[in-house]
């Protein structure tokens, strides 16, 4: 029987997860709550999960919490690139250190496999359909690069102490519970400004959009069929939508559907931010695993929860 241990599980993507892994087994998340709810784990925390409330960056809590568990997912991080920019040490600290720990925690109490939570983002700058092996455009973002750094740690204690590792690159992920992306944050300035929504950039920046059950399925369907020490699979359907599209949805969405839309300007939203991200999800496709939803459905979907989720 697996015991889980979550680090990060109380968020967006954890909880979600945590609800599936409960089914295999026990189940401990840990989580400091700075972005995740103790409601988003009500379903799991009453079929026996356990929520210790900590920080990544404390590693005596964490060796302690960690202490017989096998299994650990790491999910805990700053969640959005763009606050690197205000704060150029959050990435640094939210990302490699605390996946540092989460790593000697592991190596302390003996836990053997890790399944990390990465990032597309970590392809950089390229409008190139991006596989596994392509590292050529380095990371343009400090949250990027914090995933990219916690890659090589990865690596590292996998060769070093013998660990096992399950590094998922995600495309964006979206869905209910959705804690921050475009999506969010349209429909939070549309409930704020109903009559005009800002949109950071031209409103041509396209991503590949990954529905949240997807995404853990995809995370589960690689830990029980891929086997090497180090396994690194990218998670996106196939396609993309752009910026224009997300923010028309949520004008949709939104009770007052003739709002317009302002346009920033500029190619991409932010210093760092990619405008044309893909990915090449072909390795995880290869043993057999298929996503429900395209890159337009996924957002469809979503906006119609998060919109429930911000307007009532
Ligand atoms: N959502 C996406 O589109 C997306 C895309 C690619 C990668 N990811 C990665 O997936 C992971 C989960 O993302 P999410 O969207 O669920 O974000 P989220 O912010 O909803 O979840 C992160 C969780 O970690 C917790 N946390 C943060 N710092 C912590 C710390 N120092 N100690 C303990 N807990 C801490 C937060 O409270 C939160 O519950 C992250 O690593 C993120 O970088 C997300």
């Amino acid at each position: 029987m697996t015991r889980s241990f979550v680090v990060g599980g109380a968020g967006f993507i954890g909880s979600h997860l945590v609800e599936r892994l409960i089914e295999r087994g026990p189940v401990t998340v840990y989580d400091n709550l700075s972005v995740g709810k103790r409601a988003f784990l009500s379903h799991a925390l009453s079929r026996g999960c356990e929520l210790v409330l900590g920080d990544a960056l404390d590693l005596p809590a964490l060796e302690g919490a960690m202490l017989g568990h096998d299994t650990v997912f790491h999910l805990a991080a700053n969640p959005e690139a763009r606050w690197g920019l205000e704060n150029p040490r959050l990435d640094l600290e939210q990302g490699t250190i605390s996946t540092w720990n989460v790593l000697e925690a592991m190596r302390r109490t003996g836990a053997k496999r890790l399944i990390f939570a990465s990032s597309g983002t970590l392809y950089g700058d390229t409008p190139k359909a991006c596989a596994e092996v392509d590292l050529g455009s380095l990371p343009i973002s400090l949250y990027g690069a914090s995933k990219f750094a916690g890659e090589a740690l990865i690596s590292a204690f996998v060769a070093c102490f013998g660990l096992s590792a399950w590094i998922y690159r995600f495309g964006n992920v979206v869905g209910p519970r959705g804690t921050h992306g475009a999506a969010l944050d349209f429909l939070n300035k549309l409930k704020a400004s109903p009559r005009e929504l800002e949109v950071l950039g031209d409103g041509r920046q396209s991503k590949p959009y990954v529905y949240v059950a997807d995404c853990v399925s995809g995370v589960l369907f690689g830990l029980d069929h891929a086997r090497e020490p180090l396994n690194i699979y990218n998670i996106a359907p196939p396609g993309f939508t752009s910026v224009k599209r997300i923010a028309e949805l949520c004008i949709a969405a939104s009770p007052n559907p003739n709002a317009r839309i302002r346009y920033t300007g500029g190619e991409r939203g932010w210093p760092g931010d990619v405008p044309h991200s893909r990915l090449d999800a072909g390795k995880l496709a290869a043993l057999g695993f298929r996503v429900s939803r395209t890159s337009d459905q996924a957002l469809e979907e979503a906006v119609q929860v998060l919109a429930r989720e911000v307007f009532g």
